[in-house]
């Protein structure tokens, strides 16, 4: 750490606040429906507040939240200051702050107002429309609007119609005229016909580019370095394919549970929850083609063809899991079924693991496998790459299957950072190998900063950057790519449920996905890197 913080090369300007070539959005009003809810309280202010601090929120702005709560403004904002606190000093709190800048808060409150409504009300929207438009006035937003749907999906088709029906959305293909943006969060549908119901819905009141379908994935720092580094540097392109490559590896473990959402989760699974959105999005920015330039269509069209290229997947190609009970960080805890609002013999999984199949030139014969769940044995995101053996194993005494394969391993979260592991010579007089690791850590090369990633979401969408946000096209080709599995596991009730040890690796099952089309493969353990192996 000490010598790198004197390296040549180590960036001091990036992570501090100056925006290096961002600069703040034109002026607009974000209206929040869920004014109250979790989301908005945990990631939306925080991150709004972190783009205040950095000057990255326009200069004429206004904040409105819209909830079904009657509270003024000040309470509304007494609550998020409050929550803002509770994060000081909390390790596992979405925002690493240390202290609160009460000047910023003050200035970014003073930008900020709380209407009450009931969002499948006509009414409502005739009064959100007076008070929008007063603000407007007051704050010289110009008409500006971006509409953020922090609100449980079903209401997301509701509340675009009534936008639409009290002209609050309007849009004219005119530069000079106002814009108005809509963000919809996750879920976007729950099986290939609702995606594709939801979208013929808003398309009906809103154009595509009107349209910020969220994946917080994608605000992720490390998941956006990876278009960086494929498409930044020359050295990977010529490995990045069939002819080197021999798998890749998905994993996104989580250690928490249902967290109180069983409601939620009972509906939802595993697979739904975290497949044809989150890890989807890791496979596409690591498969897609090269774009043909650095702007939204011509990256959302490469994803989207990738997403075409993925066979449907069948029951075969999948395996699902429910925890039980066990023991995570050190705690025991429960089995699914028996946390809150969960069936005593639910057949949701809170864990899925999948082999894909990607039929285009680059990746044909390249199988990409995939697993995420709930209550394993630590958080760790990564995408790692195995690449294929050397031909010939031109050492006395070594045979071809013990040399271990390389890997390139991206990873996403937590211990951000990228590693290359390789064969070397171990010291000695004979030539014996041993694997070393090559290693890139974020937090040695950039000073870290504030971010709860929806920093980049919120800053794109102001300025009208519809890169890192979904298309309609790609929500359905991605729920086509599972809706088989889908269908097949609501038919089949899992009679081995629960199949896998809280705090373990995931069901023993998942292994054959790997072994069934090669005896040596098998998943990478499920473990957070020690930085120094050594250590
Ligand atoms: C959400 C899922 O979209 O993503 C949660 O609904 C999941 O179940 C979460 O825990 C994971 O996101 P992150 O950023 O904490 O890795």
């Amino acid at each position: 750490m000490t010598e790198l913080a004197n390296h040549p090369l180590r960036d001091d300007h990036a992570g501090t606040s100056e925006p290096a070539s961002a600069k703040p959005p034109g002026p607009c009003s974000i209206i929040i429906f869920g004014a109250g809810g979790d989301l908005t309280k945990r990631l939306l202010i925080p991150a709004l507040f972190n783009l205040a601090q950095t000057g990255l929120t326009p200069e004429k702005f206004v904040v409105i939240g819209a909830d079904i709560a009657k509270r003024s403004t000040d309470d509304w904002t007494g609550s998020l200051h409050k929550i803002l606190e509770s994060f000081i000093g909390d390790p596992n709190a979405e925002d690493q702050i240390s202290t609160i800048s009460e000047p910023s808060w003050s200035k970014l409150i003073a930008h900020m107002s709380y209407v009450q409504g009931d969002f499948t009300d006509a009414a409502f929207y005739q009064s959100l429309k007076i008070e929008i438009e007063s603000l407007e006035a007051k704050h010289g937003t110009g008409g500006n609007r971006v509409f953020y749907l922090a609100v449980a999906d079903r209401f997301f088709g509701t509340i675009i119609e009534h936008l639409g029906a009290a002209g609050l959305v309007e849009h004219k293909d005119d530069a000079n005229a106002p814009w108005r943006r809509v963000v919809i969060e996750k879920p976007f549908g729950h099986s290939f016909e609702s995606a594709r119901a939801l979208n013929a819905q808003i398309l009906k009141v809103l154009k595509e580019q009107q349209i910020y379908r969220i994946d917080h994935f994608l605000g992720k720092e490390t998941v956006q370095n990876i278009i960086a580094l494929r498409f930044g540097n020359g050295m990977f392109e010529p490995i990045w394919n069939r002819d080197r490559i021999d798998h890749v590896q998905i994993t996104v473990a989580e250690t928490v549970g249902v967290e109180g959402r069983g409601k939620f989760y009972e509906q939802t699974g595993a697979l739904r929850d975290m497949v044809p959105n989150h890890v989807f999005q890791l496979l596409a920015m690591v498969a897609m083609e090269p774009p043909v330039g650095f702007n939204p269509e011509a990256i959302r069209s490469k994803k989207f063809d990738l997403f075409a290229a993925i066979e449907t997947l069948t029951e075969a190609d999948a395996v699902r899991g429910q925890y039980g009970t066990g023991t995570v960080a050190d705690k025991p805890v429960i089995a699914y079924r028996d946390e809150p609002d969960v069936a005593k013999d639910s057949a949701t999984e809170t864990y899925v693991a999948m082999r894909l199949k990607i039929n285009n030139w680059r990746w044909a014969g390249v199988p990409f496998y995939i697993r995420t769940g709930k209550h394993m044995s630590c958080r760790m995101t990564e995408i790692a790459i195995q690449f294929k053996k050397a031909p010939l194993a031109a050492f006395q005494d070594t045979s071809l299957e013990t040399l271990p394969p390389n890997w390139l391993v991206l990873r996403i979260q937590p211990d951000e950072g990228i590693a290359l592991q390789f064969e070397v010579k171990h010291p000695g007089q004979t030539m014996r190998l041993a694997p070393a690791n090559l290693e890139f850590w974020y937090r040695d090369w950039f000073k870290p900063e504030p971010n709860v990633g929806y920093e980049t979401l919120l800053y794109d969408c102001m300025i009208g950057d519809q890169t890192l946000f979904q298309r309609a096209d790609m929500v359905e080709e991605t729920w086509r790519v599972v809706q088989d599995v889908i269908d097949a596991w609501a038919s089949t009730k899992p009679i081995e449920f629960p199949n896998y040890e809280s705090g373990g690796a995931g069901p023993a099952a998942s292994d054959r996905l790997l072994s069934d089309d090669d005896k040596s493969r098998h998943w990478r353990d499920v473990a957070i890197p020690k930085k120094d192996p050594r250590a």
